[in-house]
């Protein structure tokens, strides 16, 4: 039946995004999510729930004071977001009009795009440089007065890679007249940031997740922190109910199990370098990484190499079509145990697929 419905001509437009969620049976170290589960602190609350909190709105104002006290932030600066996803979208539909530029360095987080195509505006994608480096003179040269919204993700996905915070606050400085917005997602795996300038420069937004370090990717829980007179804007435009109530009650325990988190932070750290040095030592092309990934280049080897992991039980993330990323693969950290299993079943894996060293210089950050 054709009612002759259409969509928007920018949502006819836009790609489709399929993030790979069918048939993620094994260990999945595809997505950067923590594969080692989340705080038992959690968990307790969970089952301790009353079911009034599924049957009433949840009250978001509570969850924000929680996490403005953690973060050292006002109430007002803090907005809790199902997830950085929300919290992106949030800020296109809040800054960008049509006639409006976002400025995206690619590769990164796809989602960055998406929400700002959405709304119409048009999307300027920058390359980054040599090994992924971001080219902070290029990006301030392409800032116009129609930027009007600039996502950088520090650490980035999928290179792993850190902008220095000097280059940051620079962006910041010179596009007054723009949202900028640093998306934190895998702060605590790299431990600089930019959350202590929220609230100097009115244009500045720093976003956090749950998702990663503390294992609560399907509560959906994100934080967007910025300025008060700003935040009041991105407000406007948030769902009161944004956040389920269910994540919401949980919040505070997960804030207070910084053991829980910190103990992770350490395993993914050990088992990035463990992950590092293996690709060092079988001339294996990798990028350091600042995140709970790393993304190395197989070339020709990527597609076998994927599909034996897979065989293997381990999922990982093949992401030769992320610009620049010709031929490349990126693998998450997990816990320990985890870790030794995916560098017992790498070298197996490489072997089975009859993959030969290559050539490359090492890359220095
Ligand atoms: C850079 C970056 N930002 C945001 C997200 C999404 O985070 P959330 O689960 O909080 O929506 C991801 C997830 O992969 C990411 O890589």
């Amino acid at each position: 039946m054709n009612t002759g419905l259409k969509a928007r001509k920018t949502v006819e437009g836009l790609k489709e995004y399929h993030p790979p969620l069918g048939e993620r049976d094994g260990l999945r170290l595809d997505f950067n999510e923590n594969v080692g589960g989340c705080s038992p602190r959690v968990l307790a609350k969970l089952r301790s729930l009353s079911p009034e909190v599924l049957n009433k709105y949840p009250e978001r104002y509570p969850g924000e004071c929680a996490a403005a006290q953690f973060l050292g932030l006002k109430p007002e600066q803090v907005l809790l977001t199902n997830g950085v996803d929300e919290a992106i979208h949030l800020l296109a539909e809040t800054y960008l009009e049509s006639a409006d530029e976002a400025l995206i360095v690619v590769p990164t987080f796809s989602m960055y795009e998406i929400y700002a195509l959405a709304t119409a505006a048009k999307v300027i994608t920058l390359q980054a440089g040599d090994n992924f480096a971001f080219p902070t003179e290029t990006l301030l040269k392409q800032i116009g007065s129609q930027t009007k919204l600039i996502c950088i993700a520090n650490p980035n996905n999928p290179t792993g890679a850190a902008v220095a915070r000097e280059e940051l606050l620079k962006i910041v400085q010179d596009t007054p007249h723009a949202a900028v917005l640093i998306d934190e997602a895998y702060y605590d795996f790299y431990g600089d940031s930019l959350m202590d300038e929220v609230g100097r420069y009115e244009n500045l937004f720093v976003a956090r997740t749950f998702s990663k370090a503390y294992g609560l990717a399907g509560f959906r829980m994100g934080v967007l922190a910025g300025a008060e007179p700003q935040m009041r804007m991105v407000r406007r435009v948030s769902s009161p109910y944004n956040v389920n109530g269910v994540a919401l009650e949980c919040l505070p325990e997960a804030l207070a199990d910084q053991e829980f988190v910190s103990n992770y932070i350490e395993q993914v750290k050990r088992g990035r370098a463990a992950l590092e040095s293996f690709y060092r030592s079988n001339g294996i092309r990798y990028w350091p990484s600042q995140a709970n990934f790393v993304l190395a280049h197989f070339g020709e080897y990527r597609k076998p190499f994927v599909e034996e992991m897979r065989r293997r039980g381990i999922l990982v993330r093949d992401r030769n079509s992320d610009p620049g990323c010709e031929g490349c693969v990126r693998i998450t950290l997990g816990t320990e145990e985890q870790t030794a299993r995916l560098l017992r079943e790498l070298p197996e894996a490489l072997k089975t697929i009859g993959f030969q060293q290559q050539r490359f210089t090492e890359v220095t950050r």
